[in-house]
């Protein structure tokens, strides 16, 4: 195991009916707020109304920026800055899903910075100060609500890139399982891939002696396994959707289930790439792209394959090889996204192979991919032919 330093602020409020503490969290950060919110779904279930009313019984000022995008783009994210900087808004309130927060993210980290946000995002600055920020979440999957990470589309330069700043922890983050009943079937599951790619990123390493780690990961996997199902068919199962969301919270919160463990995260920087050019959801480029890359690069680490077979697919490993049982463990994957409806090719959401080479191209500007086995431009070109 490696040394490791931990440390997560975000403070959890979960459960139903948790919006009604939403007025007085957001009452210690000042008398106006910035809320941000999508495109139409807050409206739509009655939570805008909610949190207005929140707002307003503890006398904050609220201010709107409705339309994040998913995939947010920089565009829009400059106007929140703008509002804030025009109105001295101390404040900013995230109500939807990943993209609503991680726009959020850059816009508390934008408003002091007198250079261009996206410089944090190109590696170019290290931001200094953020204004805080709160979340009610809205969709199970990325783990915004309790990490220090954002992700933003410089839509004109065909380029989404994440960053991470411990200034961008949410203060607050009210989890509601029941906010996420009205998730469609197709956004549910691109949750689930996205929530278990998560886990996999941490999971796939090289670093010995982890067993606590690595059953906190597959206790997650597991549990997604078993749930996601469930929360399709029946929306409203509040068990279904309140495991999901804990899932979604714990496999991705600064590290809580990989202290002491390498990590990979190729992966996801192979997925932005095609988010970046076709504006596909993040899930769904998962979808394609993770089995792919396990078929590229399991066989630096049999063992862990082999084991993730047995113990988070219950594959019976007698008369098995360790090769065939990580085959296996990958046809299962595979099988299990296939299961929720989510795309196993390129070919299926309308991508050929025209840009491949270009994207393969901008994924390693910044040097080579990952860690569990470091991939370069020509592997990642490969990574997206097995995909089509
Ligand atoms: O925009 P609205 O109208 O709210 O609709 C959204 C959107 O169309 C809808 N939705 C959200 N909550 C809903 C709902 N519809 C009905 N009922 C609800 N309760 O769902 C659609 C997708 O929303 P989005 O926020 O884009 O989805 P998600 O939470 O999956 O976020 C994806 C974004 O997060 C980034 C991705 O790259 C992508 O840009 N990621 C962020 C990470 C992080 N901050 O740590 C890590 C991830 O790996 C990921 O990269
Ligand atoms: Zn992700």
């Amino acid at each position: 195991m490696n040394s490791f330093a931990f440390h997560n602020p975000t403070k959890i409020i979960f459960g139903e009916g948790t919006v009604s503490r939403l007025g007085k969290e957001a009452s210690a950060y000042g008398s106006k707020a910035l809320l941000v919110y999508g495109g139409g779904s807050i409206k739509r279930t009655g939570l805008h109304d909610k949190v207005l009313a929140q707002l307003q019984e503890h006398g904050i000022e609220v201010f709107e920026l409705p339309g994040i995008e998913p995939n947010p783009r920089l565009s829009t994210v400059r106007k929140g800055i703008d509002i804030c900087r025009e109105n001295d808004i101390p404040f900013v309130l995230a109500v939807g899903g990943g993209s609503v927060l991680d726009a959020s993210k850059a816009i508390a980290l934008g408003v002091p910075y007198e250079g261009s946000v996206w410089d944090f995002y190109e590696h170019k600055a290290t931001a200094k100060a953020a204004l805080p920020l709160g979340t009610v979440l809205t969709l199970s999957a990325t783990g915004s609500e309790m990490n220090s990470a954002s992700v933003i589309t410089n839509w004109e330069e065909r380029r989404k890139l994440g960053y991470l700043s411990p200034l961008a922890f949410p203060r607050f983050s009210i989890l509601d399982p029941t906010l996420t009943y009205t998730v469609p079937r197709d956004q549910t599951a691109y949750g689930a891939v996205d929530m278990m790619t998560h886990v996999f990123e941490q999971y796939f390493n090289h670093t010995k002696d982890t067993p606590l780690q690595e059953r906190l990961c597959e206790s997650i996997l597991k549990t997604i396994v078993e749930n996601a199902p469930v929360a399709q068919e029946n929306p409203n199962d509040y068990a279904a959707r309140a495991n999901l969301m804990l899932c979604g919270t714990y496999a991705l919160n600064g590290g809580m289930i990989s202290v002491g463990m390498d990590q990979d995260w190729a992966s996801h920087d192979i997925e932005h790439e095609l988010s970046a050019v076709y504006d596909i959801a993040h899930g769904a480029g998962l979808s394609i792209v993770y089995p792919n890359w396990m078929k590229y690069v399991y066989r630096e680490r049999l063992d862990r394959f082999a084991q993730f077979a047995v113990r988070v697919w219950d594959i019976d490993p007698s008369g098995k090889t360790e090769e065939e049982l990580a085959l296996a463990g990958i046809q299962a994957t595979r099988d299990f996204f296939r299961s929720l409806g989510a795309p196993s090719t390129l070919t299926e959401v309308g991508i050929g192979e025209d840009r491949i080479e270009e994207m393969a191209a901008k994924s390693v500007s910044f040097g080579p991919l990952g860690h569990f086995k470091k991939l370069g431009q020509e592997d990642v070109a490969a990574i997206y032919r097995l995909s089509l």
